[in-house]
């Protein structure tokens, strides 16, 4: 066999090495017992690029080609599982309790806009029920108010299925019969695609979680989703990343994180709000 075709060995320090410069660019941090999930999910790239061992990957990656391979790795080693309505009770709370009390407080600021982040909204599923409730909820709740929904990833990749809005039943499963008549076009094969009414919510761009510097760009939003993604980061990054957060909403606007995904720890200034069956943090005034 071509010994560019056999299973390159990831050593103990090459993970390291790797794991660190992963760290640094993207906030994700590997443990040791998540060697050989790396391994397993860089061995294809190394075939690919004919290098033969992950220190010459490392030093692909530290070269001028860098940039450009640095894309491609955060598409290998990000894992992107979501799907529409996931988390029914926290989705229902924003429907209920969240879009009418920021609609509300954005009224009390004389402004007709309502901004929503989705960061790290992997294939669009997230950002795209959202939209889904502001279009439904357009001539009432939100009266008068136009809604800006912004969708941000760390992966080329999922962005770009986000942008084609193209879904097949699986990732569409929570959702009611009526829902998907209403906001899909059959597109048969068992793909759907999100109608453009839905679609015109909804802004997608690239944005690094821990490109801090870069926050600012992004103005100020009235609920932030930061759902299924703290979990890869370590604490100093999460505390980072929340600062971030804080800082760009406004004051008394929302956060909701995973259902797992606590903030308690770093918790200075959002109060934590309980929905039914569902948590939320709201930031101090
Ligand atoms: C498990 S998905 C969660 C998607 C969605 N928020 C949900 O809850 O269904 C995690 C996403 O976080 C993204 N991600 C990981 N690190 C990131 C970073 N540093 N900046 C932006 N996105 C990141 C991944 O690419 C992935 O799409």
């Amino acid at each position: 066999m071509d010994p560019l075709q056999a299973k390159q060995q990831m050593t103990l320090a090459e993970f390291r090495s790797l794991r660190d410069f992963i760290y640094v660019k993207s906030g994700i941090f590997f443990s040791e017992s998540k060697q050989y999930f790396l391994e397993n999910r860089l061995n294809k790239r190394i075939g690919e690029l004919k290098l033969r061992s992950y220190s010459d990957y490392l030093s692909l990656l530290q070269g001028i080609q860098g940039p450009g391979e640095l894309k491609r790795l955060f598409v290998e080693i990000t894992t992107n599982e979501t799907s529409f309505w996931r988390n029914p009770p926290q989705i229902e709370a924003f429907q209920n309790i969240v879009l009418p009390e920021a609609a509300k407080q954005a009224r009390e600021r004389g402004q007709s806009r309502l901004r929503i982040w989705s960061a790290a909204c992997s294939s669009g599923e997230e950002p795209y029920t959202l939209a889904m409730i502001c279009q439904e909820l357009k001539d009432t709740v939100l009266r008068g108010i136009t809604v800006e929904i912004l969708g941000t990833d760390i992966s080329e990749k999922v962005l770009s299925q986000a942008q084609d809005g193209v879904y097949n039943s699986y990732t569409l499963r929570n959702l009611t019969p009526e829902q998907l008549l209403r906001h899909f076009i059959p597109l048969g094969k068992d793909l759907y695609q999100v109608k453009p009414e839905v679609q015109r919510f909804t802004s997608l761009r690239h944005f690094n979680l821990v490109d801090y510097a870069a926050y600012r760009q992004l103005g100020s939003f009235d609920v932030i989703f930061c759902r299924n993604v703290l979990i890869y980061f370590d604490e100093v990054v999460k505390a980072q990343v929340l600062k971030g957060f804080h800082e760009l909403l406004h004051p008394r606007a929302y956060l909701l994180v995973g259902h797992s995904e606590s903030i308690h720890a770093f918790n200075t200034g959002f109060e934590l709000l309980h929905f039914s069956k569902a948590m939320g943090y709201r930031k101090r005034t």
